[in-house]
């Protein structure tokens, strides 16, 4: 603390302002608040003015070409701002930085700063490095140090806070991006862990979600001796915390010790994220998933025989290479049969680099598309079926705050973390109440406050 508080003396950032734009994954919102916790070290204060900072974070993603797209075009906006401020700094971070390093500078002269995923924690130092050379930086390490120290957090919400528990991914699904990108796994201590969900509690969050690209590898890499299972009854019993939610499982490692604790647990939601990829065990095997379709059924049927009223959400990914308007099809009533409450679904992007990228029998982009307009229309009415079915039932929800599209409804989820709407009334946010569902839509609940 004594650095930062320095740091704020020496004027870095007095008054200045910084404004952080996030793409990507929940690992990328929890670096967001990591880069600002530093930030705000400096003295730096937030602005969604972004016309008004002098400071542009951007925090990148690339697991797929159209994000990473969308990414250049809004680094190229920029510079129209660097023109009217030239006191204005720019920084790139996160996976697409540590991709593509300089070729951020080759092709945006304007940026300041490109910071690499194992880099985070520098942000105070480079910023104080660029503040006094007016030099470009570029800090992109090839690997991260085992654990990189923990830095302050500006949280954005106040009521469901982040809490990275491994970081990297050893997986390597032959489609993704992300093992390169975040490296390979290290598991947070669990003491480490523990300090900083009680803080939360302490500090009034009622929610946390335990983050990691696998979680249920958690401890694996030998520097725990508890494993995820371990991990969530130890969190469990924190009291002052309402609900614990936990991204990415990956299928192949989710197991019955895991479901076991969610069902003996007080504070563990009934709401399993397992992304299935593909209902076709070639495209499976073809992808390195390591489970077959029949492996996923056993596993759907086991969570539903302990917590029937668990919700299950899937990612798929459709035009994988060689996958045949047959393969498809075996996704489709894969889809059918499991009955997911919701399907994040994909375009399959070649990531170059990737064992995929280069596989034979790429699907016509078309072609994908209208596999994934399919594939949407089968899974919207099973959502929709599924959500109807709750209409007259009352759901615990958490207040997150009003919606962002209609500020005279109030905003909360189910702990199966199904979106509810209703008309606001006197409920605070934080608070946990009971809605009666009167409605329902495909990606979300509307009801009213029960009494
Ligand atoms: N670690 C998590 C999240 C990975 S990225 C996991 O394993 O589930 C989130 C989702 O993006 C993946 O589940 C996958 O469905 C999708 N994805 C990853 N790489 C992709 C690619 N190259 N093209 C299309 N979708 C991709
Ligand atoms: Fe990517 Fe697979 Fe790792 Fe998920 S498990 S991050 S899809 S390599
Ligand atoms: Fe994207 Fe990096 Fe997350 S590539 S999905 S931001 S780990």
């Amino acid at each position: 603390m004594d650095a930062l508080n320095r740091d704020t003396d020496l004027n870095y950032g007095q008054s200045r302002k910084y404004h952080i734009i996030t793409y990507g994954c929940q690992m990328n919102e929890n670096d967001s608040e990591r880069l600002a916790g530093q930030l705000r070290g400096l003295g730096y204060s937030s602005t969604d003015q972004i016309e008004q900072a002098d400071l542009i974070l951007i925090n990148t993603c690339c697991v797929r070409e159209s994000a990473e797209k969308k990414i250049y075009g809004k680094i190229g906006e920029l510079k129209r701002l660097k023109t009217v401020n030239p006191n204005l700094l720019i920084g790139v971070t996160g996976c697409l930085s540590q991709k593509d390093r300089d070729k951020i500078f080759t092709k945006a002269p304007h940026v300041d700063l490109v910071m690499g995923t194992h880099n985070v924690h520098q942000l105070t130092d480079l910023i104080k490095e660029i503040s006094q050379s007016r030099d470009r930086v570029l800090a992109v390490w090839d690997q991260a140090e085992r654990l990189a120290p923990d830095v302050p957090t500006v949280r954005k919400s106040q009521v469901s806070a982040w809490v990275p528990i491994m970081y990297g991914c050893n997986n390597f699904c032959t489609y993704c991006i992300v093992p390169y990108v975040r490296g390979r796994e290290r598991s947070r201590p669990l003491a480490d862990i523990l300090a900083e969900v009680r803080q939360l509690g302490t500090e009034g969050f009622k929610e946390i979600t335990l983050l990691g690209q696998n979680v249920n590898s958690y401890g694996k890499d030998g520097e725990e001796t508890i494993d995820f299972a371990d991990l969530l009854a130890a969190v469990d019993k924190v009291e002052t915390i309402a609900r614990i939610r936990y991204m990415t499982s990956h299928p192949r490692d989710m197991n019955a010790k895991v479901i076991a604790v969610i069902k003996h647990g007080q504070r563990i939601c009934e709401h399993f994220h397992l992304p299935v990829q593909s209902g076709s065990d070639i495209v499976l095997q073809r992808m390195n998933r390591g489970y077959t379709t029949e492996y996923y059924r056993k596993l759907v049927e086991k969570i539903r025989s302990e917590i029937p009223h668990a919700s299950i959400t899937t990612d798929i990914i459709v035009g994988f290479p060689g996958e045949t308007d047959e393969l498809f099809m075996q996704t489709l009533d894969f889809v059918r049969s499991i009955r997911f409450d919701a399907a994040y679904t994909f375009l399959y992007s070649p990531r170059s680099g990737t064992p995929a990228a280069t596989m034979p029998d790429q699907v016509p982009l078309a072609i994908k598309k209208q596999r994934l307009q399919q594939l949407m229309a089968v899974q919207n009415e099973i959502s929709l079926a599924i959500n109807e079915a709750l209409i007259g039932q009352t759901v615990e929800v958490l207040v997150e705050g009003p919606s962002k599209n209609d500020p005279d409804k109030m905003m909360g989820r189910t702990r199966t973390n199904k979106i509810v709407l209703w008309n606001r009334g006197k409920e605070q946010i934080g608070q946990l109440i009971s809605v009666r569902v009167l409605k329902a839509q495909t990606w979300l609940l509307k009801g009213e406050v029960a009494d």
